[in-house]
Protein backbone atom coordinates (compact mmCIF):
# COMPACT_ATOMS: atom_id res chain seq x y z
CA UNK A 1 0.00 0.00 0.00
CA UNK A 2 1.24 3.62 -0.50
CA UNK A 3 2.49 5.40 2.28
CA UNK A 4 -1.27 7.49 3.13
CA UNK A 5 -3.04 4.21 3.24
CA UNK A 6 -0.30 2.68 5.50
CA UNK A 7 -0.59 5.36 7.87
CA UNK A 8 -3.96 4.68 8.38
CA UNK A 9 -3.64 1.01 8.66
CA UNK A 10 -1.40 1.59 11.00
CA UNK A 11 -3.95 4.43 12.71
CA UNK A 12 -6.41 1.54 13.30
CA UNK A 13 -6.01 0.43 17.03
CA UNK A 14 -4.39 -3.37 16.68
CA UNK A 15 -6.85 -4.84 19.16
CA UNK A 16 -9.84 -3.53 17.29
CA UNK A 17 -12.22 -6.53 17.26
CA UNK A 18 -14.56 -5.07 15.01
CA UNK A 19 -14.41 -1.93 12.21
CA UNK A 20 -15.89 0.07 9.73
CA UNK A 21 -14.18 1.50 6.54
CA UNK A 22 -16.42 3.98 5.16
CA UNK A 23 -15.96 4.86 1.37
CA UNK A 24 -13.83 1.70 0.71
CA UNK A 25 -13.88 2.69 -2.81
CA UNK A 26 -11.19 -0.34 -4.55
CA UNK A 27 -11.11 -2.04 -1.41
CA UNK A 28 -6.93 -1.54 -0.49
CA UNK A 29 -7.82 -1.10 2.96
CA UNK A 30 -10.39 -3.60 3.52
CA UNK A 31 -8.18 -5.94 2.42
CA UNK A 32 -5.17 -5.07 3.99
CA UNK A 33 -7.56 -5.34 7.63
CA UNK A 34 -8.94 -8.49 6.73
CA UNK A 35 -5.38 -10.45 5.43
CA UNK A 36 -3.24 -8.40 8.15
CA UNK A 37 -5.24 -8.22 11.11
CA UNK A 38 -6.86 -12.07 11.08
CA UNK A 39 -9.28 -11.72 13.87
CA UNK A 40 -10.63 -8.22 13.20
CA UNK A 41 -14.31 -8.01 11.37
CA UNK A 42 -14.54 -5.41 8.91
CA UNK A 43 -17.78 -3.58 7.63
CA UNK A 44 -17.01 -2.25 4.31
CA UNK A 45 -19.99 1.05 3.41
CA UNK A 46 -20.05 2.62 -0.08
CA UNK A 47 -22.54 4.71 -2.09
CA UNK A 48 -21.23 3.31 -4.84
CA UNK A 49 -23.69 1.23 -6.22
CA UNK A 50 -21.13 -1.37 -8.03
CA UNK A 51 -18.33 -1.22 -5.85
CA UNK A 52 -19.76 -4.25 -3.89
CA UNK A 53 -19.62 -6.50 -6.71
CA UNK A 54 -15.97 -5.19 -8.01
CA UNK A 55 -14.89 -5.75 -4.49
CA UNK A 56 -15.96 -9.61 -4.34
CA UNK A 57 -14.83 -10.06 -8.31
CA UNK A 58 -11.74 -8.34 -7.73
CA UNK A 59 -10.61 -10.22 -3.83
CA UNK A 60 -12.44 -13.33 -4.59
CA UNK A 61 -10.11 -15.17 -2.47
CA UNK A 62 -9.03 -12.81 0.04
CA UNK A 63 -13.24 -12.66 0.32
CA UNK A 64 -13.45 -16.22 0.85
CA UNK A 65 -10.91 -16.48 3.31
CA UNK A 66 -12.51 -13.95 5.48
CA UNK A 67 -15.72 -15.79 5.64
CA UNK A 68 -17.91 -13.93 7.97
CA UNK A 69 -15.67 -11.70 9.28
CA UNK A 70 -16.78 -9.26 6.12
CA UNK A 71 -19.45 -7.47 5.86
CA UNK A 72 -20.34 -5.10 2.31
CA UNK A 73 -22.85 -2.20 2.80
CA UNK A 74 -24.24 -0.23 -0.03
CA UNK A 75 -25.26 3.28 1.50
CA UNK A 76 -24.57 6.36 3.03
CA UNK A 77 -21.63 7.07 5.51
CA UNK A 78 -22.67 6.06 8.94
CA UNK A 79 -26.11 5.76 8.43
CA UNK A 80 -25.31 2.19 6.96
CA UNK A 81 -24.20 1.22 10.34
CA UNK A 82 -26.30 0.70 13.85
CA UNK A 83 -24.51 1.99 17.05
CA UNK A 84 -22.67 -0.82 17.85
CA UNK A 85 -21.65 -2.63 14.88
CA UNK A 86 -18.04 -1.53 15.08
CA UNK A 87 -15.93 -0.37 17.60
CA UNK A 88 -14.28 2.90 15.64
CA UNK A 89 -14.27 3.63 11.66
CA UNK A 90 -11.92 4.59 9.13
CA UNK A 91 -12.85 7.74 6.28
CA UNK A 92 -10.39 9.00 4.44
CA UNK A 93 -10.28 10.26 1.05
CA UNK A 94 -13.42 11.95 1.43
CA UNK A 95 -13.60 15.68 1.50
CA UNK A 96 -13.90 17.31 5.44
CA UNK A 97 -17.05 18.85 4.76
CA UNK A 98 -18.41 15.87 3.66
CA UNK A 99 -16.73 13.44 6.74
CA UNK A 100 -18.38 16.39 8.98
CA UNK A 101 -22.02 16.37 7.70
CA UNK A 102 -21.25 12.45 7.86
CA UNK A 103 -20.92 11.93 11.14
CA UNK A 104 -23.50 14.90 11.90
CA UNK A 105 -26.08 12.98 10.17
CA UNK A 106 -25.41 9.70 12.41
CA UNK A 107 -24.93 10.82 15.98
CA UNK A 108 -26.30 7.37 17.77
CA UNK A 109 -23.66 5.33 15.96
CA UNK A 110 -20.87 8.09 16.28
CA UNK A 111 -21.68 8.12 20.32
CA UNK A 112 -21.25 4.57 20.30
CA UNK A 113 -17.76 4.85 18.52
CA UNK A 114 -14.66 3.75 20.45
CA UNK A 115 -12.17 5.95 18.11
CA UNK A 116 -12.15 7.10 14.26
CA UNK A 117 -9.10 7.24 12.15
CA UNK A 118 -9.83 10.19 9.53
CA UNK A 119 -7.75 11.02 6.74
CA UNK A 120 -9.27 13.83 4.52
CA UNK A 121 -7.73 14.49 1.44
CA UNK A 122 -6.76 18.35 1.94
CA UNK A 123 -6.17 20.99 4.49
CA UNK A 124 -9.54 21.81 5.76
CA UNK A 125 -10.54 24.06 8.75
CA UNK A 126 -13.53 21.53 9.90
CA UNK A 127 -12.77 18.45 10.82
CA UNK A 128 -11.26 18.67 14.61
CA UNK A 129 -14.34 21.61 15.18
CA UNK A 130 -16.70 18.80 14.32
CA UNK A 131 -15.08 16.78 16.59
CA UNK A 132 -14.86 19.17 19.32
CA UNK A 133 -18.37 19.72 18.90
CA UNK A 134 -19.59 15.79 18.94
CA UNK A 135 -17.59 15.37 22.18
CA UNK A 136 -14.60 13.80 20.68
CA UNK A 137 -10.80 14.93 20.61
CA UNK A 138 -8.04 13.92 18.79
CA UNK A 139 -5.79 11.26 20.76
CA UNK A 140 -3.17 11.16 17.97
CA UNK A 141 -2.15 12.87 14.89
CA UNK A 142 0.25 12.29 12.05
CA UNK A 143 1.48 13.67 9.00
CA UNK A 144 2.43 11.76 6.10
CA UNK A 145 3.50 12.55 2.94
CA UNK A 146 2.74 10.45 0.05
CA UNK A 147 3.39 11.60 -4.10
CA UNK A 148 4.39 15.16 -2.71
CA UNK A 149 1.35 16.07 -0.59
CA UNK A 150 0.72 15.63 3.15
CA UNK A 151 -1.82 14.01 4.67
CA UNK A 152 -3.20 14.73 8.12
CA UNK A 153 -3.87 11.17 9.83
CA UNK A 154 -6.31 12.01 13.13
CA UNK A 155 -7.07 9.32 15.37
CA UNK A 156 -10.19 10.65 17.48
CA UNK A 157 -11.38 9.28 20.65
CA UNK A 158 -14.22 10.24 22.94
CA UNK A 159 -14.06 12.49 25.51
CA UNK A 160 -13.04 16.69 25.45
CA UNK A 161 -9.84 18.16 24.14
CA UNK A 162 -7.71 19.12 26.67
CA UNK A 163 -5.95 21.85 25.10
CA UNK A 164 -7.61 25.39 25.35
CA UNK A 165 -4.68 27.09 23.16
CA UNK A 166 -7.03 27.73 19.83
CA UNK A 167 -3.92 27.34 17.41
CA UNK A 168 -3.22 24.21 18.43
CA UNK A 169 -6.98 23.08 18.80
CA UNK A 170 -7.06 24.27 14.99
CA UNK A 171 -4.10 22.86 13.53
CA UNK A 172 -3.23 19.75 15.67
CA UNK A 173 -2.90 19.66 19.08
CA UNK A 174 -1.11 16.43 19.63
CA UNK A 175 0.73 17.80 16.17
CA UNK A 176 2.00 20.49 19.14
CA UNK A 177 2.43 18.80 21.86
CA UNK A 178 4.64 15.98 20.64
CA UNK A 179 6.63 19.25 18.91
CA UNK A 180 5.78 16.87 15.45
CA UNK A 181 9.12 17.33 13.70
CA UNK A 182 7.41 17.43 9.90
CA UNK A 183 5.12 20.33 11.17
CA UNK A 184 7.20 22.82 10.45
CA UNK A 185 7.41 21.97 6.86
CA UNK A 186 3.77 20.81 6.03
CA UNK A 187 2.90 24.18 7.36
CA UNK A 188 5.38 25.78 4.90
CA UNK A 189 3.96 24.14 2.23
CA UNK A 190 0.47 25.15 3.34
CA UNK A 191 1.36 29.10 3.90
CA UNK A 192 2.96 28.71 -0.32
CA UNK A 193 -0.04 27.00 -1.37
CA UNK A 194 -2.29 29.81 -0.20
CA UNK A 195 0.14 32.98 -0.96
CA UNK A 196 -2.33 33.81 -3.40
CA UNK A 197 -5.42 33.78 -1.32
CA UNK A 198 -3.21 35.79 1.15
CA UNK A 199 -2.40 38.05 -1.85
CA UNK A 200 -6.14 39.09 -1.98
CA UNK A 201 -6.79 38.92 2.22
CA UNK A 202 -8.35 36.00 2.19
CA UNK A 203 -11.37 37.56 0.23
CA UNK A 204 -12.94 33.86 -0.89
CA UNK A 205 -12.59 33.41 2.84
CA UNK A 206 -14.51 35.72 4.07
CA UNK A 207 -16.74 35.32 7.57
CA UNK A 208 -20.24 33.65 6.32
CA UNK A 209 -18.91 32.02 3.10
CA UNK A 210 -18.83 28.08 2.90
CA UNK A 211 -15.23 28.49 3.36
CA UNK A 212 -15.28 30.65 6.59
CA UNK A 213 -13.78 28.25 8.92
CA UNK A 214 -10.89 27.41 6.52
CA UNK A 215 -10.52 31.36 6.41
CA UNK A 216 -10.41 31.44 10.14
CA UNK A 217 -7.55 28.84 10.40
CA UNK A 218 -5.85 30.35 7.66
CA UNK A 219 -5.94 33.97 9.61
CA UNK A 220 -4.03 31.59 12.22
CA UNK A 221 -1.54 29.90 10.16
CA UNK A 222 1.15 32.83 10.38
CA UNK A 223 1.56 32.32 14.13
CA UNK A 224 1.21 28.32 13.85
CA UNK A 225 3.98 28.40 11.80
CA UNK A 226 5.68 31.06 13.79
CA UNK A 227 5.69 28.34 16.43
CA UNK A 228 6.41 25.50 14.77
CA UNK A 229 9.80 27.33 13.66
CA UNK A 230 10.52 28.19 16.97
CA UNK A 231 10.40 24.72 18.51
CA UNK A 232 12.12 22.94 15.88
CA UNK A 233 14.62 26.23 16.00
CA UNK A 234 14.92 25.55 20.13
C1 LIG B 1 -11.43 9.02 -3.16
S1 LIG B 1 -12.24 7.58 -2.64
C2 LIG B 1 -11.25 7.11 -1.28
C3 LIG B 1 -11.17 5.65 -1.13
C4 LIG B 1 -10.42 5.16 0.09
N1 LIG B 1 -11.18 5.40 1.30
C5 LIG B 1 -9.07 5.82 0.19
O1 LIG B 1 -8.86 6.65 1.06
O2 LIG B 1 -8.20 5.48 -0.64
C6 LIG B 1 -13.70 8.13 -1.84
C7 LIG B 1 -14.76 7.06 -1.79
O3 LIG B 1 -15.74 7.42 -0.84
C8 LIG B 1 -17.00 7.08 -1.34
N2 LIG B 1 -17.99 7.91 -0.67
C9 LIG B 1 -18.17 9.24 -0.75
N3 LIG B 1 -19.20 9.64 0.02
C10 LIG B 1 -19.66 8.53 0.63
C11 LIG B 1 -20.72 8.29 1.53
N4 LIG B 1 -21.50 9.29 1.96
N5 LIG B 1 -20.95 7.03 1.95
C12 LIG B 1 -20.18 6.01 1.50
N6 LIG B 1 -19.17 6.17 0.63
C13 LIG B 1 -18.91 7.42 0.21
C14 LIG B 1 -16.88 7.37 -2.82
O4 LIG B 1 -17.86 6.67 -3.57
C15 LIG B 1 -15.46 6.91 -3.12
O5 LIG B 1 -15.42 5.57 -3.50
Amino acid sequence: MRPRLEAIFDAIPPDAGAVADIGYDLGNLLVALLSRRRTVNVVGVEVQPGARERFLDTHAAVVAEAGPRLTLRTGDGLTALSPGDVEGVAIAGIGAHNIAAMLRAAPEVVAALDWLVLCPPRFDGVIRPALYELGFHPSDERLVRDRGHTYEVIVARPGPEPTTDPVARAFGPRLFERRDPALVGYLEELAASFAGAYDHALADYRPGSRKAALGAKLRSLPDALARARAFTDG
